[in-house]
């Protein structure tokens, strides 16, 4: 069987985005569009991908490069120079090919992000079932057909052609099969019939679409097959991952913010079922949103307004949220994880954070842990079984095992030129507000008094107080602030001392 090439078309302006960044380029569940797209063709294997690049090129091609690395597939860059419509685009495709090229093109678009690799296959089947077909299209029926190119059927019912939007004539507006602008041609077609577009349509450009015309009038065979025909048929073929959207939404193209969020809620609501049926109990899916590279153990709680990105994983039996966003972090079994906001940090079983807590880069805390309540770290290791409970910032700073940081505790890492470490040995307990003015070492075992700055390295087994012995200076507030209610409280009390001392005196 001769090979397979799958072509990406991403060289529109993207204008009905009106956006500064490149069309393609935009996010859905944490991945740009054109990711996901070049990730459902890499999936089938093919023997070439050619992604067609031209508006914003020099932002698109290394975002392409990158990916490419990235799954380790050579995928091949064909620029349209100027965008003439999306037939000129699939012609820009073929030259990517090697010369002759004589397999079959599946072809499909950036702005379709959510077509996965089980659909591109059962259209490639659909298509090689007759032979001689020279297109076969993707078709689907979705409520409101508006901005699709319409499937126009002759008395037989076979295709005759596509009607972009804005050449509809009366009558066709209500024909509600739709071209979701993936297909698969026979290669030699596509290329002679792109050969021979026209720009006689409402837009001036050369549509792909026209190719299925000129197919007819060649009396070559056009097939259109439905989304949910194919998607029946990768479930009865056992491939269809769990994670795939369904429906129409699995072929919706994306020109504008609101089909953007359309698709970006679907894929979304897509990957949170998957986790309840692998056994995550999720409280509130609308408010729950998870990227596709995130992993879950069974038994975890998800409660409301939680984001979970990158490559976070999550372990058995934690519990999460409400109100937490964890990008790239790892989740140890049973931990408990309450309003906070984590980035590229670590944290061990069985420990506890939040509520309110900020864990930037680097942040790595042991098993049974704690990071409690207004509590910022970064670039820290917290040892097992180590508490930095309340009102703290832990920054450059390694912390042993046993350890209980008091309330208020701040590692001063930064002197205006060079950051610097704090080190805290193990089953050390330092009093509330203390200062560890870095570098600073405080040894193994030892305390500090409550509101001590430390400056100086503290030995193992000391205790370490930097703050002078208190002195009251009695009456100084009705002597320099008379007249004032504080004043006028203290001279009450004082007063009424004085009085109880006098009686004492008499009884005595
Ligand atoms: C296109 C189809 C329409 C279909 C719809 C499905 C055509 C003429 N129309 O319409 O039948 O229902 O997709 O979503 O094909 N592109 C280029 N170079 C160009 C023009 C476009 O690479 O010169 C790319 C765009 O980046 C985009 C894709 O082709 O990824 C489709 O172009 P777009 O303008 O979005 O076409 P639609 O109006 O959505
Ligand atoms: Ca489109």
């Amino acid at each position: 069987m001769s090979e397979t090439a799958v072509v990406i078309l991403a060289a529109g302006a993207g204008t009905r985005m009106r956006s500064k960044k490149a069309k393609v380029l935009h996010r859905v569940g944490g991945r740009t569009m054109l990711e996901h797209t070049i990730r459902a063709a890499c999936d089938l294997a093919p023997g070439h991908v050619v992604v067609v690049v031209g508006h914003q090129r020099e932002e698109v091609i290394p975002v392409v490069e990158q990916i490419g690395e990235q799954l380790g597939q050579n995928l091949v860059i064909a620029v349209q120079d100027e965008q003439l419509g999306t037939g000129h685009a699939a012609a820009c495709g073929l030259s990517g090919l090697p010369d002759g090229f004589d397999g079959d093109v599946l072809l499909t678009a950036a702005d379709v992000p959510l077509l996965n690799s089980d659909v591109l296959r059962e259209l490639h089947n659909a298509h090689l079932a007759t032979s001689g077909t020279a297109v076969t299209i993707l078709t689907f029926r979705p409520e409101n057909p508006f901005g699709y190119g319409r499937i126009t059927r002759d008395a037989s019912g076979d295709v005759d052609a596509i009607v972009e939007q804005k050449d509809l004539q009366t009558g066709q507006h209500e024909i509600n099969e739709v071209n979701s602008g993936v297909y698969a041609f026979d290669a030699a077609h596509l290329r002679s019939a792109t050969a021979n577009l026209n720009t006689d349509n409402a837009q001036g450009e050369l549509y792909l679409t026209d190719v299925v015309a000129i197919a007819r009038s060649e009396a070559r065979h056009v097939h259109a097959v439905e989304i949910n025909t194919l998607i029946a048929a990768a479930k009865t073929a056992g491939a269809w991952a769990d994670a795939n959207v369904t429906g129409d939404m699995c072929v919706a193209g994306v020109n504008d913010r609101a089909q953007l969020s359309a698709v970006s809620r679907a894929y979304n609501d897509a990957i949170v079922a998957s986790h309840m049926r692998a056994g995550v109990t999720i409280e509130d899916p609308a408010t729950t949103w998870i990227e596709a590279g995130v992993t879950i153990g069974p038994d975890t709680l998800i409660y409301p307004n939680v984001q979970l990105r990158g490559t976070t994983a999550i372990g058995e039996a934690c519990e999460i949220g409400p109100d937490t966003t964890l990008t790239n972090v790892t989740v140890g079994t049973a931990a408990v994880v309450i309003r906070t906001h984590g980035t590229d940090a670590e944290l061990g079983a069985g420990s506890t954070i939040g509520p309110f807590a900020y864990l930037r880069p680097g942040t790595k805390l042991g098993v049974k842990g704690k990071i409690g309540t207004f509590v910022e770290t970064k670039n820290s290791t917290i040892g097992e079984r180590s508490k930095v409970p309340h009102l703290s910032y832990i920054g450059d700073t390694t912390i042993g095992t046993g350890v209980n940081l008091g309330a208020g505790a701040i590692t001063a890492n930064y002197d205006d030129i060079a950051k610097h470490r704090t080190e805290i040995g193990d089953e050390v307990h330092t009093g509330s507000h203390n200062v560890f003015v870095a570098p600073v070492r405080i040894g193994e075992g030892a305390k500090t008094g409550a509101g001590a700055v430390i400056r100086k390295d503290v030995p193992a087994g000391a205790l370490a107080l930097s703050v002078a012995p208190q002195r009251n200076v009695e009456g100084w507030v009705e002597t320099n602030r008379p007249g004032t209610a504080a004043a006028d409280a203290a001279a009450r009390v004082r007063s009424a001392q004085k009085a109880d001392d006098g009686a004492q005196e008499e009884d005595g």
